[in-house]
């Protein structure tokens, strides 16, 4: 028996709704260690992918797997943070407390970690402050650190700074970077290809729903195998590749 909730295992996992297969055959696996960003152009299945991971949705065929920890919940050892932060109508401390409430954890200890979170992903001023009036940056900073406390051994991390300017893409930046160096495993997605060569060590290019390249990131971003690989690092839209019948299917959904 092991501590750890790695190695991930997929196998051959496949994701449909409605009869479209969205997520195709994916047999993967994530050690403890390296930083992996997982990349492609929108509607590639990267969120899918990451929700699959997690928990959040059932794969249609095939096993999602983590190491047994003794019968206790994997999903006790991970957390997620999403590309619009989800804030609680309370304060910013409050918004973290809740959380490690969640998890069944002692008030002295949550004090304690939520004053070291906060400080360390510069919030601490803001703690009184109710976390909906924060700026959409602030309030991503805050998911990081409420998410920091669960101190996970897993964090996946959707398109953490999709929405953000320059400023505040480095601050969640160096905070993603602090808990990768803290142990936690970084699993992100990400379509900016300057966020992956800055964050990760190995990346997974998906195209359509499957995957079709995992290398480490120095040799991913100098020479990628995969031709479409080649084209997404070149800056090249993918949807001319794809035959009629395929781009009306890739088309930007309204949700
Ligand atoms: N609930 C859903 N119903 C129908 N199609 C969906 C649903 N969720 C995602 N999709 C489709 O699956 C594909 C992959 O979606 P997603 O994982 O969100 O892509 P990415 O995160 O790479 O932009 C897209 O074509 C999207 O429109
Ligand atoms: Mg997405």
């Amino acid at each position: 028996m092991t501590d750890s909730i790695l190695p991930l295992s997929l196998q051959d996992v496949s994701y449909e709704i409605n009869g479209v297969r969205l997520i195709k055959d994916l047999t993967c696996a994530f050690e403890a260690g390296p930083r992996t960003a997982i990349i492609g152009p929108n509607g590639a299945g990267k969120s899918l992918f990451l929700r699959l991971c997690h928990g959040l949705l059932q794969p249609s065929a095939g096993t999602v797997s983590w190491q047994n920890i003794g019968g206790r919940n994997p999903r006790d050892a991970q957390a997620m943070v999403f590309q619009r932060p989800v804030m609680l109508r309370r304060s910013v401390a409050q918004n973290v407390d809740y959380a490690l409430k969640l998890k069944g954890i002692e008030r002295g200890e949550r004090l304690h970690r939520i004053d070291e979170v906060l400080g360390r992903a510069g919030l601490r001023r803001l703690k009184d402050q109710p976390a909906r009036v924060l700026s959409f940056g602030e309030q991503q900073k805050l998911a990081l650190a409420r998410a920091w406390a669960l101190r996970p051994q897993v964090l996946f991390l959707d398109e953490p700074t999709a929405s953000l300017d320059p400023a505040a893409t480095h601050a969640v930046e160096e905070i993603v970077q602090a808990i990768h160096d803290e142990g936690t495993r970084i699993i992100l997605t990400t379509h900016d290809l300057g966020q992956a060569r800055r964050l990760a060590d190995e990346v997974i290019f998906l195209h359509r729903g499957r995957m079709l390249e995992r290398a480490p990131a120095e040799q991913f971003f100098t020479e990628p195998q995969n031709d479409l690989a080649q084209a997404f690092v070149r800056g090249e839209l993918l949807w001319w590749r794809l035959g009629k019948d395929n781009r009306k299917h890739s088309a930007p959904k309204q949700r």
